[in-house]
């Protein structure tokens, strides 16, 4: 039987991971999920709700709990990633240090990225260095294309998928905005995380004509949650002809955003804190009393769902089509063929095959290549600690102007995470 090991286990997302594995328990039936987080407190908690909900539904795993990496790991075919090193007091650093100095700091494609991804790569090489050979790291962790090309380049031959559903609710959204029905729509985003565009559009197979949709949308009115701005995007949309992703939102609208953060005056991290004590006690209360019937829970289904389906994928040689993380290899002509790209995908026992894809859209092409330079830099940086590349790298950053930003933002980033920085 197989072994999956889910590092990061007591985070927040896991009552959707549980509903994932739940839904394919029948393609993995007699797995071992070996959980494993450095909080005991959390970890003991997901344990008790995974044993609880899969003995309620009758489903034939079973759970171990680890605080080290090594017994979690040991034998583990496929080692899903979804930890936060620092948690939520880290998070807040990174979003809120460089709005001191006028950027926004946005926990992925910000520079608080780039300092989540210099704690997240250490973590992740030393799995990839304790993981048994030929294991899947199927990772979650953010960022996650920076994660993932720091494991390729830095621990060649891992076998490593990047993941990220936010493709599946931007799709969603897009459904809602051109009155279409989500059931059968698809997009090829391609690009990178976080900064995906789709020029190609079908329903049901057939392509829509996007640019008379576009051109035809009438913007919304109405605010934006911590996840969407419908407003902005269709704007966006209508100026640039194709569907961009929710985070082009921080490139095209950064100083409005800069004024929006300072006024609301916390941080996502901080809303995030104020609610998850009482977010944990449900937990709880449903590992005590666990509920059949499929709720909501943060990072709702689809986070967990999408997860469980890229393992079912590589694990059963399925050969589905999905949208991945993944060495670029021709599939999107404008960016290095060993770039780590987000892109179609068929994926099945050998690993992802990105599909062929053409060029990026004209009107963003410059920017998705300007990113893709600061993001190589950020993972050599976050992989061996030389400071110089780390201040290449935030110079880089579209969000930053001027050498002296990215050096306050990097010195005061490396001092405040100094626990989780090993290599610097
Ligand atoms: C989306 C993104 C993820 C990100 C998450 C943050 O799902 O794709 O990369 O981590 O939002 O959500 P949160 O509720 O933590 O702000």
């Amino acid at each position: 039987s197989v072994k999956i090991a889910i590092v990061g286990a007591g985070s927040g997302y896991m009552p959707g991971v549980i509903r994932g594995l739940l839904h394919r328990a029948g393609d993995l039936a007699g797995a071992e999920l070996a959980f494993h987080d450095v909080d005991a407190g959390h970890l003991g908690l997901m344990t008790r709700l995974a044993t609880a909900m899969f003995s309620a539904r009758g489903a034939g795993f079973t759970v171990t709990a680890h605080t080290e990496l090594k017994p979690a790991l040991d034998g583990a075919s496929y080692v899903f990633t979804t930890f936060r090193p620092g948690g939520m007091a880290a998070r807040h650093l990174d979003e809120s240090i460089p709005l001191r100095h006028g950027v926004v700091g946005q926990e992925t494609a910000g520079p608080g990225g780039f300092l989540m991804a210099c704690r997240s790569v250490p973590v992740l090489l030393e799995i990839a260095d304790l993981a048994d050979p030929g294991a899947w790291i199927v990772n979650y962790t953010n960022p996650t294309n920076i994660v993932t090309d720091a494991v390729l380049r830095h621990r060649p031959g891992t076998r490593v998928i990047g993941l990220c559903d936010q493709h599946v609710g931007d799709t969603e959204m897009w459904a809602e905005l051109l009155g279409l029905p989500f059931d059968g729509l698809e997009a090829d985003w391609i690009g990178l995380n976080h900064a995906t565009w789709a020029e190609r559009v079908r329903l049901h197979g057939e392509p829509l004509d996007l640019p008379a949709r576009l051109a035809d949308l009438e913007i919304p009115g109405g605010g934006a949650t911590p996840w969407r701005d419908p407003s902005r995007m269709a704007e966006l949309a209508k100026a640039l002809g194709f569907l961009p992703n929710s985070y082009a939102k921080y490139y095209f609208f950064h100083d409005e955003v800069v004024e929006e953060l300072r006024a609301k005056g916390t941080t996502r991290a901080q809303d995030i804190m104020a609610m998850l004590p009482a977010y944990y006690e449900s937990v709880a209360a449903e590992a005590a009393k666990p509920d059949p019937d499929p709720s909501r829970e943060r990072g709702g289904g689809e986070h967990g769902e999408f997860a469980v389906d890229v393992i079912c994928a590589l694990h059963r040689d399925e050969g589905r089509r999905v949208i991945v993380n993944t060495r670029n290899n021709g599939a999107v002509s404008s960016l290095d063929d060993d770039a780590v790209v987000e892109v179609p995908a068929v994926v099945g026992r050998g690993g992802p095959v990105p599909l062929t894809m053409g060029p990026l859209p004209a009107p963003v092409r410059g920017l998705t290549q300007a990113i893709h330079a600061y993001e190589r830099l950020a993972a050599d940086a976050a992989a061996t600690g030389d400071r110089r590349t780390a201040l290449q790298a935030l110079m880089a950053h579209p969000f930053i102007r001027g050498k002296h930003t990215a050096e306050r933002i990097l010195d005061e980033g490396l001092a405040a995470h100094r626990a989780h920085l090993p290599q610097f």
